[in-house]
């Protein structure tokens, strides 16, 4: 299959541009999009054909239930039941934004999109391009990240053809995202509401309108833990890893420095290749070693921003060895270290 690729601007979006893909999800095709926060492979959420097309596509376990995608609210009654007023607030402040919510589902979702669960992910982007081809094609889509099952989630087109190209026969390209990572999922099924998944939306912000929110224990954790068993299915697998071995070290910034220093020079002297992850305030501290920024430690958003694109980066370099700084789980730091831990495989180091 060839994989084309549609550019599309977002600021001057034409409905023509629209038209072809539209019409492939209608058919029970799959089209790749950008969404603010990652790239999404879209299918109708409501053809179960559609959506198994998406796991062979990624290569991705279908017990891991999809987003469904929507560009009106009208459309949550029409996917789930039993909805909270506490879902409606939600929708009002947050949407449409990075922001996605575990539901009761209706009849209508079909078990190929939820992985057999009775509960349906419902999210509404705020990104044009992804509301225009909903709008367009008039189907709910069923969209996780485009990339690769196992490989971090795509910040631009190219990711999405470098890990779908031939797999699937549309990419909408609509440049690099703003976000760079994941929506935050909140779990309302149950008594206290859960973040299943950290994201851009804070739980400082969800408790302007949930003040009992609590992270789900799996999410919070610094070890790998395998006794506690994670809500959110997607959140058990291995997750945003480079290829090379990541080991992340925290503590004291100067001294987070010279170890990762030391441990560099130490694999780089055994004829590896070796990268480290740092930051805009400790990039020219080291010497002589690949070093690449991941963005400000004042403004956690540029580094959530070039995270996923950074480890793509290391991918390319043929990184074996990669060393990195911890970042403050401030505010999107709490989302920003949650994938960094995962793509770690909770190897950190305390300096
Ligand atoms: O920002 C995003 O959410 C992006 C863009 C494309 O919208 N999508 C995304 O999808 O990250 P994905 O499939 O990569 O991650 C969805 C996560 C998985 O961890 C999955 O297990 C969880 O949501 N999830 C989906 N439906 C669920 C449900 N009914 N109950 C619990 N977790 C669910
Ligand atoms: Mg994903």
């Amino acid at each position: 299959m060839e994989t084309r690729v549609i550019p599309v601007v977002r600021e001057h979006l034409q409905k023509e541009d629209f038209v072809e893909a539209a019409q492939l999800l209608r058919d029970g095709e799959l089209v790749a999009f950008p969404t603010e926060t990652v790239y999404g492979l879209g299918g109708d959420a409501l053809d179960p054909d559609a959506s198994r097309r998406i796991y062979a596509a990624k290569g991705r376990p279908s017990d891991n239930p999809l987003i469904v995608h929507i560009a009106d609210t009208d459309a949550l009654p029409v996917l789930a039941k039993e909805i909270p007023a506490s879902a409606w607030e939600l929708a009002k402040r947050f949407w449409p934004g990075p922001m996605t919510m575990i539901l009761k589902k209706r009849e209508i979702v079909p078990d190929a999109t939820t992985g057999g669960l009775d509960t349906v992910a419902i999210r509404m982007p705020s990104d044009p391009v992804a509301a225009m081809l909903i709008r367009e094609s008039g189907v709910y889509i069923a969209a996780p990240s485009a990339n690769a099952s196992g490989r971090p989630s795509p910040t631009r087109a190219e990711h999405v053809y470098e890990d779908l190209n031939g797999r699937i026969p549309m990419i909408l390209d609509g440049g690099p995202v703003p976000i760079g990572l994941e929506s935050t999922i909140v779990d309302l099924t149950g008594g206290v509401p859960m973040i299943l998944r950290p994201g851009y939306i804070t739980i400082e912000q969800l408790r302007e309108i949930l003040p009992d929110v609590m992270y789900d224990p799996a999410v919070v954790g610094r070890v790998r833990n395998d006794s506690i068993v994670a809500k959110a299915p997607g959140m058990r697998y291995r997750h945003y890893a480079p290829k090379g071995e990541l080991t992340i070290y925290e503590g004291d910034l100067a001294a987070v420095v010279a170890r990762v220093q030391a441990e560099a020079d130490a694999k780089l002297a055994q004829g590896y290749t070796v990268a480290v992850l740092a930051s805009e305030e400790t990039k020219d501290c080291y010497k002589g070693l690949t070093v690449r920024s991941v963005g400000d430690r004042e403004e956690e958003a540029t580094v959530a921003a070039h995270l996923f694109d950074t480890l793509r980066e290391f991918d390319r370099m043929g990184a074996e060895y990669i060393f990195g700084e911890c970042f403050p789980e401030e505010g999107v730091g709490q989302a920003v270290m949650n994938r960094l831990m995962k793509a770690a495989g909770y190897r950190i180091v305390q300096v």
